[in-house]
């Protein structure tokens, strides 16, 4: 018999375009025409039902007046949709509607959306180029940008997914004024983490203009967005697949995604991550890492910020310290954590390596005491 060695070296060029601005729907329109996703003519435009009334529809008819063919695939709005079932949902209805490989996927809406509707495009026909749309501020901040799709499972967020990386992401400010309070302070959690583990100055701006930010005044919106980009872009930039730096935007899911499921979603994913920052700061400051003074900042920041910084009454704790175990970090059934160091960085353990194991027990204690 024979042996046959499979030559397949790859060189991959996935780089994309983060374009900040304000209703950059006709934007989107003239970069397809620009060529943007080369000669595909349909676009099937993946969104929640909350966004559909409010730009999804919008951004469909100016694909169908530029001459474009542009199908809505809608699901109903919020975490408990993220699913493998939602998912086959919408590759059903596209196929139904002829949609096969040279279609383009465009996901219109927050991180539920962008997160599902990326990973759809890496399935769909083995694969298909997606755009990203971004309508929330948590999608600007982290979910739209670098390639991290997924779908949660009953057993935890985020378990089943792929990277895979849009054609271009646009963030389009405006459309944060349609958010709730609750969804823009939701999305405040992954900005004060960005600021808690690579930028001492972000955090500094952010405590003297928490107001401006929650009042969405355009200069700190403008800001927001910009160092969130740059943060998210220098680390995946460098490690992709995560296969050590990455971990660092890793810092308080530890704890936030499991709370997150324990909750069954009655958290917000940015609700539940302040929670996670606040146990992890208490580990960093348990282990030495961060002083009592900063310790306390970063609690007053995400207290400025409305956000939560204590585990609900109604959550059981126990369950809490089990949930941990479904983290991606886990190595050899061990808990390992991303720490902070003072405010603007993490402890580098190790040569690229950023999380380490910590005893049960010591978690336990933090949660317990919270
Ligand atoms: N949301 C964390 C990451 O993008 O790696």
């Amino acid at each position: 018999m024979s042996t046959f060695q499979v030559e397949l070296k790859k060189v991959v060029d996935d780089s994309y375009e983060i374009e900040i601005g304000y209703e950059l729907q006709k934007k989107l329109i003239a970069d397809i025409q620009n060529g943007l996703v080369g000669k595909i003519k349909k676009f099937a435009v993946v969104t929640d039902s909350t966004v559909k009334g409010l730009y999804a529809d919008a951004i469909v008819d100016l694909l169908k007046e530029a001459g474009y063919q542009a199908d809505l695939f809608v699901f109903p709005a919020g975490e408990k949709s993220k699913t493998r079932k939602t998912k086959e949902d919408v590759e059903d209805a596209m196929l139904a509607k002829g949609y096969r490989r040279d279609c383009c996927i465009l996901a219109v809406g927050g991180g539920v959306v962008t997160d599902l509707a990326g990973f759809v495009a890496g399935t769909f026909g083995r694969g298909v180029p997606f755009i990203n749309y971004a309508t929330t501020l948590l999608a600007a901040a982290d979910a739209s940008v670098g390639g991290k799709t997924a779908v949660d499972t009953p057993l935890a967020t985020n378990l089943i997914g792929l990277f895979n990386q849009p054609e271009k992401v646009y963030i389009d400010i405006a459309t944060w004024k349609t958010l709730p309070e609750r969804q823009v302070i939701s999305g405040l959690a992954e900005t004060i983490k960005h600021a808690c583990l690579a930028r001492k100055d972000f955090f500094e701006y952010l405590t003297e203009n928490m107001d401006a930010v929650l009042n969405l005044e355009r200069e700190a919106c403008e800001h927001i967005a910009e160092v969130n980009c740059a943060v998210k872009y220098e680390v995946v930039m460098k490690d992709e697949r995560e296969s050590g730096l990455r971990e660092v935007l890793n810092l308080g899911h530890t704890v936030g995604r499991a709370i997150e499921t324990v909750s069954d979603y009655q958290l917000l994913h940015g609700e539940a991550v302040s929670i996670g920052i606040v146990a992890e700061v208490l580990l960093a400051y348990k282990l030495g890492y961060v002083k009592e003074q900063e310790r306390d900042a970063v609690i007053a920041l995400l207290k400025q910020a409305k956000l939560p910084t204590e585990i609900p009454e109604y959550i059981d704790r126990e369950m809490l310290v089990q949930k941990l175990y479904t983290d991606k970090k886990v190595r050899d059934g061990k808990l390992r954590f991303v720490v902070q160091k003072g405010i603007g960085d993490v402890v580098e353990f190790s040569e690229g390596v950023f999380a380490t194991p910590i005893e049960e027990a010591v978690a336990r204690e933090i949660i317990m005491n919270m």
